[in-house]
């Protein structure tokens, strides 16, 4: 695995994906031979001579002009996850909803078409359904499972498929590789939000889709520490990407970058602990009698499990329930869980738990959520790198002896 490679298509196996986390993106030689690379807080640098300055500004050259472009440190951060995701390039945003937002204003113009789901997650929801159609955009939203309704929306005509998979809380599964013949027969780009699965659990781009996106502040950067947003893809797509967003300005800080990377190094180690403590508090909860209903691609009755199979190598790290007892049920477990932030978000090393109503699709209205099959007493439940034993055991009393 050389350093600096980048610009790799092939999809890696386990193995070499762990080592790929550590090593690549990261520079030969680190200034004062550092073997973590620095933090530039300058925003700007510095040239002796007007040619060298010149041709790394029409972008002739390697280095850095201005940090809203590039920087350093950003750039190890963007060239991991270019190799993870097995894509030739990748460009990073100051968050997960700027790398969306850029995505679709980027390769959206006024009168397209674009086709998604439902579930897409509650900020992308608004963009389809607030902010695109005034700019003359049209978001088709299909039922998330209907994978034929899907196809019939893409036959009509369109310019973009924008998939969520797992989707968010209820983890449906779409089959990326079906849906994606679907789009690029209509000559639609397939965009995909790989946020849940990460790179360890599916790689989307391997599945046919053009472009995977990231919001890097749940599991890749993986501590709740640092927000950032990343896309990955064919050179020519993200240089146009790169192009757009250094113009409107959404770039990842270098701190942020920084912690990112030092995140995505542990990623296969924590995915891997995380995709094993879910399934083990899965298989707890459905056989609970006071759970009415467990949401977990990993769990055989999951309406997506096949699917799953054939497209992840492990199933994440987010589950979501419901309690027998409703809304109030789920309250009261929640506020009696003690290995559990009571907060939004996912995907770090300490599980959180939380009600879709005050997290993921807070910007919805209850019947928008009830449109979107969200149950008021649903709770998602974010596992963390703990062990799972004492996971269930949190559960089993913040559960107790509700009916
Ligand atoms: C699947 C998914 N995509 C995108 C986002 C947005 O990311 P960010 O909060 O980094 O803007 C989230 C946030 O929860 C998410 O769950």
């Amino acid at each position: 695995m050389a350093r600096e490679q980048s610009a790799n298509t092939s999809k890696l196996t386990d193995t070499e994906l762990s080592t790929a986390a550590v090593w690549a993106g990261e520079p030969e030689r680190s200034p004062h031979g550092a073997t973590v690379m620095p933090v530039f807080h300058g925003v700007t640098y510095a040239y002796d001579d007007l040619e060298t300055w010149r041709a790394v500004a029409l972008g002739e050259q390697d280095g850095h002009i201005y940090s809203r472009n590039t920087n350093p440190g950003v750039a190890v951060f963007e060239n991991k996850l270019a190799v993870l995701e097995g894509a030739e390039a990748a460009t990073s945003f100051a968050t997960g909803m700027a790398a969306i937002s850029n995505t679709l204003f980027c390769f959206l113009s006024p009168g397209d078409r674009v086709v998604s789901i439902r579930d897409t997650y509650g900020g992308t929801n608004k963009l389809f359904i607030e902010f695109l159609p005034r700019f003359g955009i049209e978001a088709v939203l299909c039922d998330t499972g209907d994978h034929e309704a899907i196809e019939a929306e893409l036959a009509r005509g369109c310019r973009m498929l924008y998939l969520e998979t797992p989707t968010n809380p209820t983890l449906k599964v779409l089959d990326i590789k079906r849906l994606t013949r679907a789009a690029h027969a209509a000559g639609a780009l397939v965009v995909v939000d790989n946020t849940f699965a990460t790179p360890v659990n599916q790689q989307p781009l391997a599945l046919g889709a053009d472009l995977v996106l990231h919001s890097a502040t749940k599991f890749l950067g993986g501590h709740s520490d640092a927000m950032g947003g990343v896309v990955c893809g064919p050179a020519a797509l993200i240089d146009e990407l790169f192009h757009f967003r250094e113009i409107n300005g959404a770039s990842l800080d270098p701190m942020s970058a920084f912690l990112l990377a030092r995140g995505v190094r542990t990623l296969a180690l924590r995915v891997e602990r995380q995709n094993g403590n879910a399934q083990a508090v899965a298989e707890y909860l459905a056989d609970h009698p006071a759970v009415a209903a467990v949401y977990y691609p990993g769990l055989p009755a999951h309406p997506g499990h096949a699917i799953a199979r054939s497209q992840m190598k492990g199933f994440g790290g987010v589950l979501s329930f419901a309690l027998a007892g409703g809304y109030e049920a789920m309250a009261q477990v929640l506020s009696r869980l003690r290995l559990a932030h009571r907060a939004a978000s996912l995907g770090s090393v300490g599980t959180l738990a939380g009600p879709p109503s005050t997290t993921s699709h807070v910007e919805l209205s209850a019947e928008e959520r009830a449109r979107a099959g969200i149950p008021e007493g649903l709770l998602r439940y974010s596992v963390g790198i703990e062990a799972a034993t004492d996971l269930i055991e949190d559960l089993g009393q913040a559960i107790g002896s509700l009916p």
